[in-house]
């Protein structure tokens, strides 16, 4: 006897435990979830500000960012890579001179001249020769014609401020 009632109430638990779980749990996202999924929603808009604070953030750093994009360039125009990590330390960010002279406002047909002597050693110059060992004349090229651009550049970021 006691074994049948033990038998009919595993059946009972587990039937009810089945009917539970197709009707899907508050978390599982069954019926009874959608209660709970209003009742998140009414907080979430009544807390409001959550959405809208990131985007305040956001709007926030972009602002930043710009900032400090134009500070960066107060004094210098944009300048390729290969400027920037092979030439900018001797010849200055913008073609100003530092160790090495100026060459700003040279054209580029003079600089490519002089760099061609450099390279060939017609023109006496170590640190420029070894520097340009490494470079083709098509490299060189295209240094000349950067170096040419940057009295241009240095203009239009003068109108742009
Ligand atoms: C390590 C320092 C150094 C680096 C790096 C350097 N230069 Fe020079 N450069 C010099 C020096 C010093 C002179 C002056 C040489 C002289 O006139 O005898 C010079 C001279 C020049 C000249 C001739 C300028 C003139 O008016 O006589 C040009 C053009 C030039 N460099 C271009 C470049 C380019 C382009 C790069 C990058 C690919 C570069 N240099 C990298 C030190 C450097």
């Amino acid at each position: 006897m006691k074994n049948v009632i033990v038998g009919i109430l595993t059946v009972v638990i587990f039937a009810s435990m089945a009917y539970v779980a197709s009707k899907g749990r508050a978390y599982h996202g069954g019926e009874a979830a959608k209660g709970l999924g209003t009742f998140q929603d009414t907080q979430a808009s009544a807390a409001g500000a959550a959405p809208a604070q990131k985007d305040d953030r956001e709007i926030e750093q972009e602002e930043l960012k710009s900032l400090k994009e134009k500070a960066g360039n107060i004094n210098a125009f944009k300048v390729s890579d290969e400027y920037k990590s092979k030439c900018a330390s001797c010849h200055g960010v913008n073609g100003e001179g530092t160790v090495g002279p100026k060459l700003i406002g040279q054209t580029s047909e003079k600089i490519y001249e002089m760099l061609i002597e450099f390279k060939s050693g017609r023109k006496e110059n170590t640190v420029m020769k070894g520097l340009l060992l490494g470079l083709s004349e098509e490299d060189l090229k295209m240094f000349a014609d950067e170096i040419g651009e940057f009295p241009a550049r240095a203009e239009a970021m003068k109108n742009n401020q």
